[in-house]
């Protein structure tokens, strides 16, 4: 008789063929050709390109390439829907959106086999996660656009959106894009990736299904220019894009100035950590979903393996084992673990990569798997012995590679695990709960997974920290990305800053007695400019008030190291902070006529309004400090997601011209309460008010170096500022120009950036920036996945 274990060891997978007949039926009923779908109707199909299968290399359709009529026209149709559709009342575009997730329900198996087909993912896949992650996304933002005003009070919609989408996960990635910009509003336009564009198309069939108004949503196919020519367009109010980090960071220099609104999701080195007290099957089966889900293609894909020394070689010989059952062949075969990749060039761009990992010391493990004989196929792989250093252990190779290195104590998992350009998800194993949720803090990614992994729901946010891009999608803050304060669409132009009266010629010009140059202060200690040159400051009439140092990129860089060895200050408590920022307000506000006559020295106006408004101020978001904080998800999982509201890190501040005191105040008070350590340039015309301040801030227990301040030239100091590495954000109050060169230069480390690009916000409002305006700017927000309730 057979035992139970024999019958284990010896069932064989049967093919389980899942038919592709429906879908190709559906191909052929456009004739195999397709034009794009632009205000309701879908264009001539014209000049274009080839959609393949890539399990078996052969033609599914012919598609469009858009032409930048093709986007004008888009774009156009985008704009003229728009005042209807965001006139329309939350209720009636609930309707729409749940008439959309229904259809897509209705049509799941259609939709998966497509998606399967074009893409090459396991139908096990596209069935289970991706359509059905469509579905949810939609649900859960109909209930958006019926709650918007109770959720985002004061807020509207951008106008047209311009979305532009890769190829991993098609159809999921649209309805990330479309689902909350439909319910803030928005009209869109958007481009799916040039190998998977058949699941957008069925898609736009499936709104004119659900009566969705005609220009509301329109999809261009095409390739990369065809995405430049929608992110790049003028009449494009809101730019979101997913794909590789050097296109977003080309967006982002693209757009720079443009005044749009911008999100990105872009690549990812993601660490899944292994601690010797953890569930070992539970963790490997994480750790087989975490790489080899969607053939490692996977933004978030748990790449980096990093395991505890003194179980490597236990874990790593049961992982082997499971690579070794790992079914790789034919996407429609129900029973089959990895299908194909996208395309030819991904297979050997993964290829090279591997062969490069290896040449630079790294073993590789394949698992003697069957592959199909022919398609874009590859076996799981495993390298280890590799140092940080090997390039497989800092590129994002997008395929089923797994990169391996051990750590013996939680510290040096931590550092393993953040020593990466980017920062989008982490994973931890361990039965211990205090481990975990002492790690979980100190990743710098934007999704935690504990005892899981590549969770993801509609209402969790979703998106990186540093090269991994800004903005979040899901949650209430992923809403939140498709609205603006309806205020902002009032601002004026800055009233242009007086002329500052000619330097004195002679630089000698001015000295009396004992030099008063006010000096920088970096690290807690008051600093002379590297330059040893002084600027003067003049008062309404021309005279020398005083002088400042003449910063320069060297006074910078020590501000920013500085700053960057403050970070302490993250994680001190909210309440320590906020008795902080009383404090400063408590002995700004005894010295209070001595400032005001600053003030007045410094602009001819009186001060005693303003220093009380700068006060008031600090008292504000000292109040902020303990009460910003994140929400709890519950999503349809046993788990929690837990929304922490976290700093940016360094940020760099320019303040405005105008205001002395004020206008640094109002931008520095928000950023400190939220943990961030902050360089500021205050104005360069009457930086004294903030000069003066080196007492206050000595008397009031601000640590060294959470609060770094260097004067000079606004422009040359807000150039190194959006240029350094080691800065995380910038905001600058400043003129286009200089708005423009420092939205453009933050492409470099992707960091967020404020600016006011030449307009005037009036920061003595406090009805607008005593509230989330800027603390919402200062943070980012981290989701920590939880088990719960299981
Ligand atoms: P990609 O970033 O070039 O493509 C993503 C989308 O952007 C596509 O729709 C493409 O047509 C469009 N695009 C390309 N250039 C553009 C431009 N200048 N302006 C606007 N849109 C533009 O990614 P690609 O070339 O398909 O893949 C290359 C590598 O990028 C992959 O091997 C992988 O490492 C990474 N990648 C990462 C993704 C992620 O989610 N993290 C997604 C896709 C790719």
């Amino acid at each position: 008789m057979n035992k139970i274990a024999d019958i284990f060891t010896s069932l064989e997978y049967g093919p389980a063929p899942e038919s592709a007949d429906l879908a190709l039926a559906w191909i052929d009923s456009h004739d195999g050709r397709f034009g794009h779908f632009i205000d309701g109707k879908w264009t001539k199909p014209g000049k274009g390109f080839a959609t393949d299968n890539p399990a078996t290399g052969k033609k599914l359709a012919d598609l469009t390439n858009g032409s930048q009529s093709d986007v004008d026209a888009a774009v156009k149709a985008a704009r003229g829907a728009f005042p209807k559709w965001s006139a329309l009342s939350g209720y009636a575009r609930a309707k729409y959106l749940y008439a959309i997730a229904r259809l897509v329900q209705k049509h799941s198996r259609l939709f998966a086999v497509l998606e399967s087909l074009d893409n090459g993912k396991p139908i096990r896949e596209s069935r289970d996660v991706d359509i059905p992650l469509v579905a949810r996304h939609f649900y859960h933002h109909a209930g958006w656009a019926q709650h918007l005003e109770r959720g985002f009070p004061g807020h509207v919609p951008y106008g047209v959106c311009g979305q532009v989408i890769p190829w991993n996960f098609p159809l999921l990635m649209l309805a990330w894009k479309i689902a909350p910009a439909l319910a803030a509003g928005n009209t869109v336009v958007l481009k799916p990736a040039e190998f998977t564009s058949l699941t957008a198309l069925l898609f736009a069939e499936i709104c004119d299904k659900a009566g969705l108004p005609k220009g509301v949503v329109n999809i261009v196919t095409g390739e990369g220019e065809t995405g430049a020519a929608i992110t790049e367009h003028k009449d494009v109010d809101k730019v979101a894009f997913t794909g590789s980090t050097e296109v977003g960071k080309i967006i982002r220099a693209a757009t720079a100035g443009s005044g749009k609104g911008i999100s990105l999701e872009l690549g990812g080195k993601s660490p899944y950590i292994v601690f010797d007290d953890a569930d070992l099957d539970s963790a490997i089966e994480g750790l087989v979903d975490a790489i080899w889900f969607n053939q490692g293609q996977v933004c978030c894909a748990g790449s980096r393996l990093l395991v505890q020394e003194s179980i490597e070689t236990r874990f790593l010989d049961k992982l082997k084992k499971r690579m070794a059952t790992l079914r790789v062949g034919d996407p429609l075969d129900k029973a089959v673990d990895i299908g194909a990749l996208v395309a030819p060039v991904q297979v050997a761009r993964v290829t090279e990569l591997v062969k490069q990992g290896v040449a630079e010391g790294g073993t590789l493990y394949e698992p003697d798997v069957d592959l199909p004989k022919s398609g874009c196929f590859l076996r799981p792989a495993l390298i280890t012995n590799v140092s940080p250093a090997n390039t497989v252990a800092s590129e994002e190779i997008f395929g089923p590679v797994l990169v391996e290195m051990s750590f013996r104590t939680p510290e040096e998992a931590v550092a393993l695990a953040n020593n990466t350009r980017y920062g989008l998800a982490a994973t931890v194993w361990t039965e211990n709960v205090n481990l975990a949720l002492d790690i979980a803090p100190k990743l710098k990614a934007g999704v935690v997974w504990v005892n899981g992994t590549n969770n993801f729901d509609a209402a969790v946010g979703f998106g990186g920290y540093k090269e991994s891009g800004f903005g979040r999608e899901g949650g209430k803050e992923g809403m939140g990305a498709y609205l603006k304060p309806a205020w902002e669409k009032a601002l004026k132009p800055a009233p242009a800053a007086k002329a500052v009266a000619a330097k004195p010629k002679n630089p000698l010009d001015g000295d009396a007695g004992i030099d008063r140059t006010a000096k920088m202060y970096i690290g807690g200690k008051q600093a002379r400019p590297d330059s040893g040159y002084s600027r003067p400051v003049l008062g309404p009439d021309g005279s020398l008030v005083g002088e400042v140092g003449d910063g320069n990129r060297k006074d910078i860089r020590n501000a920013v190291e500085a700053a960057r060895a403050a970070a302490g200050w993250a994680t001190t408590t909210a309440h320590n902070r906020a008795q902080v920022l009383y404090y400063l307000a408590e002995n700004l506000d005894y010295r209070a006529a001595e400032f005001a006559a600053r003030i007045k020295a410094q602009t001819g106006e009186d001060g005693t309004a303003e220093v009380a408004a700068s006060v008031e101020r600090l008292f504000a978001f000292a109040g902020w400090a303990d009460k910003y904080d994140g929400m709890v998800h519950n999503p349809p999982s046993r788990t929690v997601a837990v929304a922490m509201v976290e700093p940016l890190g360094v940020m760099g501040i320019l303040a405005p011209p105008s205001r002395p005191l004020l206008g640094s105040i109002a931008l520095i008070a928000p950023a400190l309460a939220m943990g961030n350590t902050v360089v500021l340039v205050p104005s360069e015309r009457a930086p004294l008010s903030v000069t003066d301040l080196y007492q206050v801030l000595e008397t009031s227990d601000v640590p060294a170096g959470v609060l770094n301040i260097v004067t000079g030239d606004t422009a040359t100091l807000a150039k190194t500022l959006a240029e350094h590495d080691g800065v995380d954000a910038v905001w600058a109050a400043a003129n286009a120009e200089i708005s423009t060169m420092v939205e453009k230069a933050s492409a470099g480390n992707v960091k967020q950036t404020w600016t006011s690009r030449g307009l005037y916000y009036d920061l003595a409002d406090k009805a607008l920036f005593e509230g989330d305006y800027f603390l919402r700017r200062a943070t980012q927000i981290k989701n920590v996945w939880v088990p719960y309730g299981a």
